[in-house]
């Protein structure tokens, strides 16, 4: 399963690369906003600290100014993945730019109707919402359940890639049921790491050598 950081903060993905375990990054236009910089500037400096797909998203909302948009961020770097929004406008723009080799993650994606739709337009990376359905009452997990079956159905190379992810729980829900991609804010990678018998049992062990009076090197 492939680790995304959900975040233009380039001092935290600068960190969770050195990790070794960061695949990816995606952004949005709040993430942008949050970050207070130039989007094109953020975007490039993005692209150069990972060599993982760096989602980039369009702000346009016609299939001509979507395309007009992407042909500037696919400037910004080699791995930059085109973020068009789950709209007919976004799939038409999906399909022309997939027909042209260009890597595209089809974003806000809330039903498997949707997540269909976007793999016969050839999006590499499908982005459903997860948290954003549970805030409002609905089964985040099924509807990845749902494209998780059809994609198989039909052997799509779409990948899923669980978006508006919370919590641990998200991610380890995700796993299970075989997303191919989670992305998330920097907080939930780090917190992924964490579990409170490791951090006493490291205590225990710190304690207990410094009784031996060795050290290693
Ligand atoms: C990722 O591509 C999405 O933009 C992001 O996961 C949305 O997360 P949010 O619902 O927490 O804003």
């Amino acid at each position: 399963m492939k680790f995304f950081a959900d975040t233009a903060d380039t001092a935290e993905i600068a960190a969770l690369a050195a990790t070794g375990l960061l695949d990816g990054v995606t952004t949005n236009p709040s993430l942008i906003h949050k970050s207070g910089r130039n989007f094109l500037e953020v975007i490039r400096e993005i692209a150069q600290l990972t060599p993982g797909p760096v989602s980039a998203e369009v702000v346009a909302s016609t299939t001509a100014e979507m395309l007009r948009e992407a042909a500037v961020l696919r400037k910004l770097g080699e791995n930059i993945c085109i973020k068009l929004p789950l709209t007919m406008d976004g799939l038409t723009a999906c399909k022309a730019l997939a027909d042209d080799g260009v890597m595209v993650n089809v974003t806000l994606c809330f039903s498997a109707n949707q997540a269909l739709l976007a793999a016969k337009a050839g999006a590499a990376f499908i982005s459903p919402f997860v948290g954003r359905l549970d805030d409002i009452g609905y089964d985040g997990m099924a509807l990845i359940e749902d494209i998780k079956i059809i994609y198989d159905n039909y052997a799509f190379d779409t990948e899923i890639l669980v978006a508006s992810v919370r919590h641990p729980v998200h991610v380890l829900q995700a796993a299970k049921l075989g997303a191919d991609v989670a992305t998330m804010p920097p907080s939930v990678i780090r917190a992924l790491a964490l579990h409170p018998l490791t951090d006493k049992g490291l205590a225990t062990f710190a304690d207990d050598w410094a009784k031996t009076g060795q050290s290693i090197v």
